[in-house]
């Protein structure tokens, strides 16, 4: 099992390499991924390469027995570069992002791609027999730091030509986008404009700006743009190497379609830090990252970089608590992780991230954080098992989509609306019964409840596949805003809930986004403070009606019996306390397992283990037996403040 630590050995002195290799195999690690923001020393200067301080790291760290996961170096580009190209992004208002940071370059600049085939053969040829190294990581996050759109002439270029191949011709992109609409017709792809800053801007809000077909296309095109960048370099890694290729991804992250991101990588690694300088993440928004992380392919990932210390860049976050690595190292095994890389070995001593703590701090002296990853490296020696190559079943999806993502976000409905807290609602209310919850998308017939949250953009034969899937006895769950956009995020002209009308056995006949909460009764008793729809059964019967407005009486949640199977559709979003109930009710008639568990602890029951995490500080009384792989004996049913067990099936 891959256990590592980032590790930059240009950020230290020549003499403590050979030290800090040895600490590593001290502390238990196995692998160290490096490389990925050395492209100046990689490149001094154009065309003249020299790997021969990375080639002496590898070595050093190959004799304590430590691999390498080797980052292609294209999220930093040197200055050279983008002095003599033209590579840098354009924001909407036509600025130049300015070097001086990273991520500063542009996937469709004719120039980084060029300059980024260049370095990456290099690399490629020079380390295609170390055997030291085990796997590519491809460039950084890819999207982070606002960088997935740029609106440079290129991209210009580059998306007439993408709309051209997506349309075929000028009239049908008219046609669909509707731009009759204020006399913003085309004559050709190369008039089609980058959704920029236009005099609606600032009036209204930024994203208000344009059409939104246009808007939406824009986003599609972003992020094929970045998929396509990605390609080339895994395409040029191929021509030399059959080691494992992945991307570092971001979890919740959304301006890059996830899915399509990770089709052409044969495994996804992501980047988690569950508590830093922004503030802390709720345990179930952490579990659920993880799991987008394991459902955009549908297997195990490794965490590549884990947060290691105190996180912040201009202040520090809060220090991770005694147990927490441990606890957050475990929570990431138990939702699909097969690995572990902590973000960094040594904390930086300059740089933009002095203060973004890595095992050790600055001054090298190894202390509790690194004897609990010591430790905690030790105990997974045992559990492999569990972890490499196992494949877990799930009860639930929640199905999330990056086109309805986008379309939610350009006309996002209502003041507060916003469709991944829509979708984590159901998600948190599912794991906090413990329910095993995938976040994916497809293969229905593996489910016993299937999650569609406001899927407004139904692409074809979406809608037979869910009806075979309930009509086998599946479980489907709609919500409002569900049904009635086409790919070209027009509105059809087709009564709500649209294309699922006749799933859900409705009508809604009328709706309201209230500017006061609306109250609830029935299998769900609480508040709707977004939205209502005002539902008219006709094959379904109410499960919840409204107890407030004009509307009071009418139905808010139906379920119809379908077939084998059932379809709740849900007209409102609900508060906590409602959404607890309706999950139950959902679960209890699909029979869901759950776990009733203290609050803030975490059961999470893999196919041969069972995997207990306390997220809180204090110790936690669990009412639950089994024996314990970790400590090899009968579980007491206690779990310390931030403390781990593992159960055997
Ligand atoms: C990640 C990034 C790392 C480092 C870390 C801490 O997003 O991949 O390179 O910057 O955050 O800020």
């Amino acid at each position: 099992m891959i256990f590592g630590v980032d590790y930059y050995p240009e950020h230290w002195d020549r003499n403590e390499w050979e030290n800090q290799a040895k600490l590593m195999r001290e502390g238990g690690f196995n692998t160290v991924r490096m490389g990925e923001f050395a492209w100046k020393l990689f490149e001094k200067q154009e065309g003249e390469f020299d790997f021969s301080f990375l080639d002496e790291a590898i070595e050093i760290l190959a004799k304590e027995g430590i691999k390498t996961i080797l980052g292609t170096p294209t999220a930093a580009p040197p200055k050279w570069l983008v002095t003599k190209y033209d590579v840098l992004l354009r924001d909407k208002y036509g600025r130049k992002r300015e070097w001086g940071s990273r991520r500063e370059c542009c996937s469709n600049s004719p120039d980084y791609i060029e300059k980024s085939q260049i370095i990456v053969r290099e690399m490629a040829k020079h380390y295609k027999d170390n055997e030291n190294v085990i796997a590519y990581q491809i460039d950084n996050e890819f999207g982070c730091h606002d960088s997935t759109r740029c609106y440079c002439e290129h991209c210009q270029k580059a998306f007439s030509k993408w709309l051209k191949a997506k349309y075929k011709n000028i009239e049908t992109l008219n046609k669909k986008w509707g731009t009759v609409f204020w006399s913003l017709q085309y004559d050709s792809f190369d008039e089609v404009i980058l959704p920029g800053y236009t005099s609606c801007e600032g009036t209204y809000g930024d994203r208000w700006a344009h059409n939104p077909a246009l808007d939406l296309e824009f986003s599609r095109f972003s992020s094929d743009s970045w998929v396509k960048y990605q390609k080339m370099q895994i395409d040029i890694l191929r021509e030399y190497t059959s080691v494992p290729i992945t991307h570092n991804l971001m979890g919740h992250h959304s301006s890059i379609d996830y899915y399509k991101l990770s089709d052409d990588l044969d495994f996804v690694s992501w980047d988690n830090y569950p508590d830093n300088q922004w503030g802390t993440s709720e345990y179930e928004y952490v579990s659920m990252a993880h799991e987008i992380m394991r459902g955009v392919k549908d297997k195990n990932f490794i965490v590549m970089e884990e947060q290691a210390g105190a996180a912040g860049w201009d202040i520090v976050g809060q220090t991770p608590r005694p147990g927490q690595l441990r606890l957050w190292t475990y929570q990431a095994l138990a939702h699909g992780g097969e690995g572990m890389v902590y973000f960094r070995f040594r904390s930086a001593l300059f740089g933009m991230e002095q203060y973004w703590h890595g095992v050790l701090d600055h001054d090298g002296v190894p202390r509790r954080r690194f004897y609990e990853l010591q430790k905690t490296g030790r105990e997974l020696q045992k559990l492999e098992k569990y972890f490499v190559d196992n494949k877990n079943d799930y009860d639930v999806l929640i199905e999330k989509s990056y086109d309805n993502l986008w379309a939610h976000g350009i006309k996002s409905h209502a003041k507060g609306y916003n469709y991944e807290n829509h979708l984590y609602s159901f998600y948190k209310a599912n794991a906090d019964k413990n329910v095993m919850c995938a976040v994916s998308r497809g293969d229905y017939d593996k489910y016993k409840v299937v999650y569609l949250p406001a899927y407004n953009i139904v692409e074809d034969g979406k809608v037979e596949k869910l009806t075979e899937y309930v009509k086998n006895g599946g479980t489907l769950v709609l919500t409002f805003r569900s049904g009635t956009r086409g790919d070209s995020n027009e509105i059809k002209p087709i009564a709500l809930p649209g294309v699922f009308s006749e799933l859900a056995g409705i009508s809604v006949d009328d709706f309201d986004a209230p500017r006061r909460p609306v109250k609830i009764k029935g299998k769900a008793e609480g508040n709707a403070n977004i939205w209502c729809d005002i539902i008219t059964p006709k094959t379904a019967k109410t499960i919840a009606t409204y107890d407030s407005e004009y509307y009071k009486g009418n139905g808010a949640i139906t379920q119809n019996e379908y077939g084998k199977g059932r379809v709740f559709y849900i007209g409102c979003d609900l508060d906590g306390k409602a959404m607890a109930e309706l999950v139950g009710y959902i679960n209890e008639t699909a029979n869901v397992n759950t776990v009733s568990a203290p609050n803030g602890v975490e059961v999470i029951r893999r196919n041969d283990c069972i995997i207990l995490l306390n997220h809180n500080e204090s110790e936690a009384e669990v009412d639950m037996k089994g024996y314990s792989v970790l400590n090899n004996c009968e579980f007491t049913g206690k779990l310390d403040g931030y403390g781990v067990e593992v159960l055997k099936r």
